[in-house]
């Protein structure tokens, strides 16, 4: 059988499959995995993180109607977009990695060992509000790091580059940071992130990790391994098809280190989704290692337009995701406005640009013989879709959708 296939080039319904050869089900999970990901981290996240004041656990809906239009057996979309009233999923990730930072700067303040209640608490206002914390952010991430710097009292800062959007800038500041726009690129803004921090004694708190930088995004990933547990707690029979799309990757990296700690060689098949203009796992699938992707990476899919992937979420996709499939804007359109206005009977659900890869992609695969076969996509797959944000740019999510957020809500469906 062939690892790749491509379609229909230039159409709006062009994907590219490509199966990750490196990855099997019987592959063990390995000590370095484990340094990243852990049942022990997993434990204290999920601790800390449901002791928070607005914690409740996410949505996961049953669609019925979407799973027999595409002929699979079922589908469970688990929806983000409440999240602590932030919008996505990254309110578990930049929050939980603030607070982690916090725990461990305290500690060396005061000579001792600072519990995490002191933190939530605000037990030391004086050493939190000493402390600024800085990140690069497209809009999700730079919201939580705000929300979880303003929730545990220190001070922050959130640099966007040209093109994040006014709409995105202004939530921003509404949890009261600084947001300086930078020229250029997102790696632009990253590197002024960086920059400004060494010289102003500032803390990084990227949700991307890199030679010499790792300590802080897997407390960002470990936040958002709670996601996943709470949909795997909440289902009653395991899925066999997860599907998940990617920007550096470590949304897709938690998920799968709890679908492989607890369901080891019986997990699931992962498959990744990268917008076709920043698809960096389909290049590293094909290299067999971190392949970057140049130019503007321009795509609608603004939370997954990255060009590189997190080292620590390779770590893992290299040998736990099975495929990746590349898919264009176009096709992610169509999955908002099939989500928000379903077939009979499923609920309507707001869920913005980048939330809706999978469901544009398992579209695009059932339609598609060799890819179903390829993927044993049949009518007896179960289907786990994670919805990660919803109209987090209202504005634009109305235009793509024609619909406002409130309008879906308020149809039946
Ligand atoms: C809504 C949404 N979904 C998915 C992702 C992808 O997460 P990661 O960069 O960890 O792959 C992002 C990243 O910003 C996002 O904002």
């Amino acid at each position: 059988m062939s690892t790749e296939i491509q379609r229909a080039p230039g159409q709006p319904e062009a994907f590219t499959l490509h199966l990750n050869k490196a990855a099997q089900r019987a592959l063990p999970w390995t000590g370095a995995q484990d340094a990243i990901l852990s049942d022990a981290g997993y434990a204290v996240a999920k601790q800390t993180i449901s002791g928070w004041p607005g914690y409740a656990r996410s949505p996961l809906e049953e669609l019925p109607g979407l799973a027999a239009d595409l002929g699979v057996s079922s589908i469970h979309f688990k929806d983000e977009g409440g999240r602590f009233g932030l919008g996505s999923f990254k309110a578990l990730g930049g929050a939980y990695a603030v607070a982690r930072l916090l725990q461990s700067e305290m500690g060396k303040s005061l000579g001792r060992a600072v519990g995490m209640e002191e933190v939530t608490g605000i037990a030391h206002p004086d050493l939190a509000g000493k402390i600024t914390v800085c990140c690069a952010t497209d809009g999700n991430h730079g919201r939580s790091v705000a929300w979880g710097a303003r929730t545990f009292g220190c001070a922050c800062v959130i640099f966007i580059h040209a093109t994040v959007s006014e709409a995105r800038k202004t939530a921003i500041e509404a949890y009261g940071a600084e947001v300086r726009r930078c020229d250029g690129n997102y790696d632009d803004s990253v590197r002024e992130a960086q920059e400004t921090a060494t010289a102003e004694g500032w803390f990084v708190v990227s949700d991307t990790s890199y030679e010499g930088y790792m300590d802080v995004p897997k407390d960002v990933m470990q936040g958002y391994e709670i996601m996943a547990g709470e949909a795997f707690d909440e289902l009653e029979t395991p899925p066999t098809h997860i599907f998940l799309q990617t920007g550096v990757g470590g949304m897709a990296a938690a998920v799968t280190a709890q679908a492989k700690r607890r369901w080891g060689a019986k997990r699931p098949a992962i498959i990744l989704c990268d917008p076709d203009q920043s698809a960096c796992y389909l290049e590293s699938f094909r290299a067999g290692a971190p392949a970057a992707v140049h130019g503007d990476l321009d795509t609608l899919m603004a939370g997954l337009a990255c060009g590189e992937v997190s080292a620590l979420a390779w770590e893992i996709l290299r040998d736990h995701a099975d495929a990746v499939v590349a898919l264009t804007d176009d096709a992610a359109v169509g999955a908002m406005r099939r989500l928000a206005r379903p077939s009979a009977g499923d609920t309507p659900i707001v869920a913005g640009e980048s939330a809706v890869a999978g469901v544009a992609v398992l579209t695009l695969l059932m339609a598609d013989a060799e890819a179903r076969d390829m993927l044993q996509l049949d009518n007896h797959a179960r289907v786990l879709f994670f919805g990660t944000e919803s109209d987090t740019d209202a504005e634009l999510y109305e235009r793509l959708v024609g619909m406002s957020a409130a309008e879906v809500r308020g149809s039946t469906g």
